[in-house]
């Protein structure tokens, strides 16, 4: 249904557009809605590297779930290559979630269990029961890269910081999505750390196409990725 990695259906067709979407959260026992999106848009372009900023409980998390379809908007759409998520059923948007998109969030949420290796081919597995070896040689490529190829069997928690989020990278981009969602993917890190978090973001960005949406409180991983937005009042300001 949806292009494979690195074949965009037209041209023409934004891969991500946001389209004038509304979002309020409605508390239980009859409290007023709490409104947080109101008429955001933003289209973006297969292979862009966007920022998002904006003011704590600005909505910018909010707007990240909608775009992975983990919620749904109360009005206006989200559109990914030209479709509605709104018109796929929980299977397409299963599938969708897991082949398209990959996420990044400001804790790692590696399982502290497996191996750095093994945490990384988990959403492989997702899909099916065993890895093939093309992917256990991009992931140890993948790995080698980022600088962990020695550190690939040891477990998360023998890691720095720095490095369990490096690795947290990796196993977002294993699937090669089109979309990569980091949310203040920097937000637990030392500056140094951080630095090498985004060179590593625009590095994929570059060599793999894969596209960028990060929200992110720091003025130099906004910087580093080009185009930038504002969440403010409900709506997206580009900078
Ligand atoms: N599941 C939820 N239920 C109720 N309110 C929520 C929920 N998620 C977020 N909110 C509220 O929506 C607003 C925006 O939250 P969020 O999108 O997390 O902002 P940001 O990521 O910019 O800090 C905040 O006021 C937050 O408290
Ligand atoms: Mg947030």
């Amino acid at each position: 249904m949806f292009p494979a990695y690195g074949a965009p259906m037209s041209a023409s067709v934004p891969l991500l557009e946001i389209r004038r979407v509304t979002k309020a959260y409605r508390p239980p026992g009859g409290a007023p809605p709490i409104s947080v999106l109101r008429d955001a848009s933003l289209t973006v372009t297969a292979g862009e590297a966007i920022a998002i900023v904006g003011p704590s409980g600005s909505g910018k998390s909010t707007l990240l779930n909608l775009i992975g379809a983990l919620d749904q908007p109360d009005e206006g759409a989200v559109l990914i290559d030209g479709v509605a998520l709104s018109t796929l059923d929980e299977a397409a948007l299963a599938r969708f979630r897991r082949e398209r998109i990959g996420f990044v969030f400001q804790s790692h949420h590696l399982l502290p269990h497996c191996s750095v290796l093994e945490n990384v081919l988990v959403p492989v597995l997702a899909g099916k029961s065993a890895t093939d070896d093309a992917v256990e040689e991009r992931a140890r490529h993948l790995l080698q890269r980022v600088g962990l190829g020695d550190r690939m069997h040891q477990l998360p928690g023998r890691l720095s910081g720095g490095e369990r989020q490096r690795a947290a990278v990796v196993r977002a981009v294993i699937q090669k999505p089109a979309l990569l969602l980091a949310d203040e993917p920097t937000g637990a890190l030392d500056r140094a750390s951080a630095t090498e978090i985004g060179r590593l973001l625009t590095d994929l960005n570059g060599l793999e196409q894969v596209t960028l949406v990060v929200v992110t409180h720091s003025r130099e991983l906004a910087e580093q990725l080009g185009r930038v937005h504002e969440m403010r009042d409900g709506r997206l300001v580009q900078l």
